[in-house]
């Protein structure tokens, strides 16, 4: 198959990641004699740097006509000062809405030879393996009425949902239980939210079409802990867009790190990989960040952008037997062991890929 992707590389440690997906992307290429052709542009604050918007037209215009999409990271605090609108990160807020991308799954699993690194103990994290299934168009990230009004006075978000936003991503919920374990919990605040209630009635009706899929409801606050005290119970996390964003990250963390995490932003067009953690400026330059997200996201968008299963699992093969040789990047590192960089992580991945 030929596919044309475009990379985002974006801000901070976004650069080195997506050098080292991009690699693992073209070795697959070349093993499965795929024509990959690749298509680099600018995004968020290196865009605004150039003088150019967050999201310069040029770059939403390659997005779409791409395959897939590969971004690094978004975010810059030398932009802080401007309002949201203006920010790096209104940039990954548009694209997501300009490709239409409301299904978000990240995935967060106990990684073998990680089981100590995290803030828990091995036997809690043991068996963990769940995705976030985060709705991404809708919400109080995109509601309207919003904006400061009044000289700052007071300001305003809305969370609105559609019975049809809910519906479609209960859909991807529950057709994803069913190649796992067959379980969804819906996260949502229906003791305090209309939205919610309306959340949780919609996501009951499509659980009535999947028999084989067990759903329950918890509370977010709940859920919150559940996740801290009970990883391993989880299977499909099903939530909409802020309870997603904040129950991935704190799902990154009890895995160990951030920089696990890779993440498949899917709608109608061409999906959007990225890895999760974001922009980490403290960390940007220095060869020190865990390429781990950014291979995992490239392996995602080899399954779920192109369809290349086999691919997609060799590169995740690579990346677990490179931790077993015992390798590890700064923030996996245990207590003694002696961390490497950023690029010979991934090339140790590399060379594991025939
Ligand atoms: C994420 C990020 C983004 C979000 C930011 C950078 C806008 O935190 O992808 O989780 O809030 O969605
Ligand atoms: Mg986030």
């Amino acid at each position: 198959m030929t596919a044309r992707v475009v990379l985002l590389p974006g801000d901070g440690i976004g650069p080195e990641v997506t050098a080292a997906a991009a690699a693992a992307l073209r070795r697959m290429g070349e093993a499965g004699g795929h024509g990959f052709t690749f298509d680099s542009r600018p995004i968020g604050g290196a865009a605004l740097k150039s003088g150019q918007p967050a999201l310069p037209p040029d770059t939403l215009s390659a997005c779409r006509s791409a395959d897939a999409v590969f971004l690094g990271a978004i975010g810059n605090p030398a932009f802080d000062h401007l309002q949201p609108s203006d920010r790096p990160e209104s940039a990954l807020l548009a694209l997501r809405r300009e490709l239409g991308l409301f299904a978000n799954l990240r995935p967060a699993r106990a990684w073998p030879g990680l089981e100590r690194v995290g803030p828990l103990r091995p036997e809690v994290l043991a068996g963990t393996n769940l995705v976030v299934v985060r709705e991404l168009t809708g919400g109080l990230y995109y509601g309207e009425p919003r904006g400061v009004e009044d000289d700052g006075a007071w300001a305003v978000n809305t969370m609105r949902y559609s019975r049809a936003d809910i519906e479609r991503i209960a859909h991807t919920a529950f057709r994803l239980a069913l190649t796992r374990r067959r379980r969804v919990v819906s996260v949502d605040k229906a003791n305090v939210l209309e939205v919610s209630r309306l959340w949780r009635d919609v996501v009951s009706g499509v659980a009535g079409t999947y028999p084989d899929v067990t759903l329950t409801h918890e509370y977010v606050d709940a859920a919150a802990m559940k996740l801290a005290l009970a990883p391993s119970s989880f299977d499909v996390l099903l939530t909409e867009n802020l309870f997603g964003d904040i129950l991935s990250d704190e799902a990154g963390a009890v895995c160990g790190s951030l920089g696990l995490l890779p993440s498949a932003s899917l709608g109608a067009g061409p999906g959007l990989f990225e890895p999760v953690h974001g922009s980490a400026p403290a960390l940007a330059g220095r060869d020190v960040a865990n390429p781990i997200g950014a291979l995992a996201s490239a392996a995602m968008l080899l399954r779920d952008g192109l369809g290349l299963a086999d691919e997609a699992q060799a590169l995740m093969r690579a990346i677990e037997e490179t931790l077993a040789a015992g390798l590890r990047t700064a923030d996996i590192v245990a207590p003694g062991e002696t961390p490497i960089g950023t690029t010979t992580f991934a090339r140790a991945v590399l060379s594991r890929l025939q």
